[in-house]
């Protein structure tokens, strides 16, 4: 066997290893959060891979705390989210979403577990927007839909079928809404593509906001974001 394929079995059997304790910390986290008997959507696949999800979800259950969460691409951590903000009593999630039958699924499972108070998902069709002076597909939406003291920003989409630096934009546009200290969590960081982009925005301050990659967890990059200088991450 050669040293990729050995390496691949290896990563495998560490992941199966892993499965029992991530479904454990799932259900022990749902059932913290969650208030109802219906079924909770489910992570991984399309969605995010449950210790990515559990960590975006401690961001909101921990301290610091985050209250004020935009997602870039919506479904089961919007629920998730939306739940965490819940049990702590205070904030909301707003998630840009360009696919209608993905909005109008999101919006059917918050429902499903009465929490339309906490979430906002966006209809957000994709369309050119300038950054940097490359005209890139993102999500278009009013100035005015997304807060401007975003404390966790977590990007999950557009998917990567639509380009190959399809989540580029996030930073470029809604950093200066970043607060000092805000957590950045980029999904999908094992493709080259997604970690390109996070060494970009690392390279690319915006509006007085630096990011740096603080932790890798399962497929994703959590990111701290400084205005004017380092700040620390929990
Ligand atoms: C990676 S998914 C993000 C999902 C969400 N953050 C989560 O973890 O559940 C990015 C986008 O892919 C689309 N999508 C979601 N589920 C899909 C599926 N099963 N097949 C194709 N596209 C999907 C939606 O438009 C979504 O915004």
């Amino acid at each position: 066997m050669n040293t990729a394929s050995a390496k691949r079995r290896n990563q495998t059997r560490i992941q199966l290893e892993q499965l029992p304790s991530e479904m454990f910390d799932l259900q022990r986290v749902g059932q913290e959060v969650s208030s109802g008997t219906t079924p909770l959507p489910s992570a991984g696949w399309w969605a995010m891979t449950v210790p990515s999800l559990m960590y975006v979800v401690s961001e909101v259950l921990g301290a610091p705390a985050r209250r004020s969460v935009v997602e870039c691409g919506s479904g089961t951590t919007t629920v998730w989210l939306a739940m965490a903000l819940r049990h702590v009593g205070e904030g909301h999630v707003w998630s840009l979403e360009h696919d209608p039958v993905f909005a109008a699924r999101t919006r059917q499972a918050l429902a499903a577990q009465g929490l339309d108070d906490w979430a906002t998902v966006i209809d957000a069709p994709l369309a050119p927007v300038d950054v940097e002076g490359e005209g890139l597909l993102w999500y278009s939406f009013s100035d005015d839909a997304l807060p401007d003291d975003i404390d966790l920003l977590v990007v999950d989409g557009p998917p990567g079928a639509v380009a190959p630096k399809s989540r580029y934009p996030a930073f470029p546009r809604l950093g200066s809404r970043l607060v000092d200290g805000a957590c950045l969590f980029l999904d999908d960081t094992v493709r080259p593509e997604e970690r390109a982009v996070a060494a970009e925005w690392s390279r690319s301050p915006v509006g007085g906001r630096s990011v740096r990659a603080v932790r890798e967890i399962s497929r994703s990059t959590v990111m701290s974001v400084s205005v004017g200088g380092v700040s620390e991450q929990r």
